[in-house]
């Protein structure tokens, strides 16, 4: 019996109307556009509004991978949600949410919760089912209301995250030029208390701190996302004897200029095969990649078969890289 590959066979995304701008944020708490625009790069970015909740902006993103993949919505046979900030704290999924918004019955639906990490893990879940011939068509979902778990008085956080979703369709190939090459995902605990977002009262245990909004302790994350986010790249592509010359785009984890433009350079990566949206979404945690993606991918500048690297770094902590060639027209 021949070989089955995972194929990345579309993208899609949907971003919020609303938009929160520098300046909107120099009314609310005590910051300066400049001082956003120089540390992080970003501009503005989108908030959901009050009835809108991570399926419905998944729901929007979810329709547009499907139709771009030419299949019908019943072709689905799995849908695997990343979020952090799920319609609801423990059930139903986020996941099974969108299955029922999209018509989708009797198929597996699931969330993952690995933070900014999450679309690199359930990238790496569809990959497994696919080649192990379980499952045809994986619609995988990053999708985030972060606004609902920050707090728009800490100047910290709140300049940081917007909301947002992006979507894929996953599909079974017997071509290996298109398939997906390689994906390695990781975690260390030892880090939990770093970025922490319970959304309801809990009480993190380890230094008794209870906690409401997200958390993070910035410059310490920094540190670890600029190292972790280029060793991981030298890893993935020593193990596939891949160049980073030969990378057609590199998408990496849209959190903070700063810390792209660190790794893009530790790695030699030239600046027009980056795919930069953190200026106009910010942070968007587990959307932010496939939201980069689909940017690209409207602009034109993502054909079928190019050689595409993710890289990503978030909570948990949590990270993850991958080697893929476009399977999309
Ligand atoms: O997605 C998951 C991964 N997340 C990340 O990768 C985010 C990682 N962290 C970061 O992006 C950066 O650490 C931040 C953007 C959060 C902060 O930038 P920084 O260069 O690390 O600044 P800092 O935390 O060292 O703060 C420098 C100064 C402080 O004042 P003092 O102590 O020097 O007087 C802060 O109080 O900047 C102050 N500050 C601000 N000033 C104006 C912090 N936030 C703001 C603000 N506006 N919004």
């Amino acid at each position: 019996m021949s070989r089955v590959y995972a194929c990345f066979k579309s993208i899609g995304a949907y971003a919020p109307k609303k938009i929160l701008s520098n300046s909107d944020l120099e009314k609310m708490v005590e910051t300066t556009n400049e001082w956003i625009v120089q540390r992080t790069g970003i501009k503005e970015r989108r908030l959901a509004s009050e009835s809108e909740f991570t399926s419905d902006l998944g729901l929007k993103a979810a329709k547009t991978a499907i139709k771009r993949a030419g299949i019908k919505t019943s072709d689905v046979d799995a849908i695997i949600c990343a979020t952090l900030t799920p319609d609801f704290l423990c059930m139903p999924a986020t996941a099974c949410i969108i299955a029922s918004k999209l018509g989708i019955k009797n198929v597996l639906a699931f969330d993952v919760s690995a933070a900014c990490s999450g679309f690199v893990y359930i990238l790496y879940l569809a990959k497994s089912l696919i080649e192990s011939k379980l499952h045809k068509n994986i619609l995988i979902i990053g999708a985030e209301k972060l606004s609902s778990v920050i707090d728009y008085t800490d100047r910290n956080t709140c300049i940081l995250f917007g909301d947002g979703a992006g979507a894929a369709i996953i599909s079974a190939t017997e071509n290996k030029n298109e398939a997906i090459m390689d994906i390695q995902i990781s975690a260390d605990g030892d880090y939990a208390h770093l970025l922490v977002a319970p959304r309801s009262r809990v009480m993190y245990p380890k230094d008794n701190r209870t906690l409401e909004y997200l958390q993070m302790a910035g410059n310490e994350v920094f540190k670890a996302a600029v190292k972790t986010l280029t060793t991981d790249v030298v890893e993935i592509l020593q193990k596939n004897n891949i160049f980073s010359s030969q990378i057609d785009h590199f998408i990496p984890h849209q959190a903070n200029l700063r810390i792209i433009e660190a790794v893009r350079e530790k790695l030699n990566l030239p600046h027009d095969k980056t795919v930069l949206t953190v200026q106009k979404y910010g942070n968007t945690s587990a959307a932010s990649i496939p939201m980069a993606m689909n940017d690209a991918y409207e602009e034109g500048r993502i054909k079928h078969s190019d050689l595409i690297l993710l890289d990503t770094f978030g909570g948990g902590f949590t990270w993850g890289s991958a080697l893929l060639r476009f399977g999309g027209k």
